[in-house]
């Protein structure tokens, strides 16, 4: 079966290089995840991915991460880990070496060091940190929570800066997986965890059905399960494009947490889906005799 992989984003051009080329040497589609989020992960420009993201309320990064083999039907999560350059790969040890899903705070921040997956010491090479002090000033909320929650329901550049790196992969043996790492959101309030740690709302992938995987304001995802949501569409019949369009239609309902959120979704035959509550949605995918990994909007869903 010809191999199939798409991520989110521009910057998703180039974690699907490098998947497709582990896809290309008959590699696996969780492998395949994994080293094409690394590559985001490990991009100083990316202030939404990894440490180099632009930190929390307290100028701290806490990332999470999660992964899911279609095969095994198995998944691991860290959420608001510090001190690690690839969370995707420690929430692949979760799903490898324990009887556990999720791991959270510096206990999972411990397991990672316990492997040998943190640093000691992070200096931001980008623009993150002065991003941070920039959108701290603008807000004017100081670091207490009282005047941030206040502030921070209003702060619509908020909303915009939610470029989760997320992939969905189908190899040649038709499995799929699906995995998402995030610093979450600018400024979140220390503690928070969004969707790229919750299976079934941040990714999910079954053999049997597809994969899928979300960016955007993660609150959303979680109330909704989108990423499982999709699957079941798909389960139920719909392809993946419809799946992903009547997903992000039914997160309407949830008017309570405000923003856009976008779902991407291959089938088990490699048809790919993509929708979006935000117009600037894009994704970027490969299909095996591409020569090149290409961009494609998805589908804006107006609400
Ligand atoms: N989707 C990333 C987040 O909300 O943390």
């Amino acid at each position: 079966m010809p191999f199939v992989v798409a991520a989110t984003w521009s910057f998703g051009l180039r974690a699907v290089s490098k998947a497709a080329e582990i896809l290309a040497s008959d590699g696996k589609a969780i492998d395949a995840v994994e080293e094409g989020i690394k590559v985001v992960e490990l991009d100083p420009e990316v202030l939404t991915v990894g440490l180099g993201g632009i930190p929390n309320l307290i100028g701290v990064c806490e990332l999470d991460a999660s992964i899911m083999d279609g095969y095994s039907l198995k998944a691991g999560a860290v959420g608001g880990v510090r001190n690690v350059l690839n969370p995707i790969s420690v929430a692949r040890k979760v799903l490898e070496l324990t009887p556990h899903i999720l791991l959270v705070g510096s206990e999972a921040t411990s397991f990672a060091s316990k492997l040998g997956l943190t640093i000691l010491e992070f200096t931001w090479k980008s623009g993150a940190l002065e991003k941070w002090k920039e959108l701290l000033s603008k807000m004017e909320a100081g670091t207490d929570l009282q005047p941030y929650i206040e502030r921070i329901k209003t702060y619509a550049e908020y909303y915009r800066l939610h470029e989760t790196i997320s992939i969905v992969a189908l190899d040649r043996y038709g499995n799929l997986a699906s995995g998402s790492s995030t610093t979450g959101l600018p400024l979140k309030i220390p503690g928070r965890v969004g969707d790229s740690a919750i299976i079934g709302a941040g990714v999910y992938a079954d053999n049997s059905v597809g994969a899928a995987c979300t960016t955007g304001v993660g609150e959303i995802a979680q109330i909704t399960l989108l990423s499982k949501g999709v699957c079941d569409l798909m389960r139920r019949g719909l392809d993946p494009q419809k799946a992903c369009e009547k997903a992000i239609a039914d997160t309407f309902r949830y008017r309570c947490y405000p923003g856009g959120i976008a779902v991407l979704a291959i089938d088990r035959i490699g048809r790919i889906g993509a929708a979006s509550s935000r117009k600037d949605f894009l994704y970027a995918y490969m299909i095996e005799g591409m020569d090149k990994p290409e961009l494609k909007p998805g589908v804006y869903i107006e609400r």
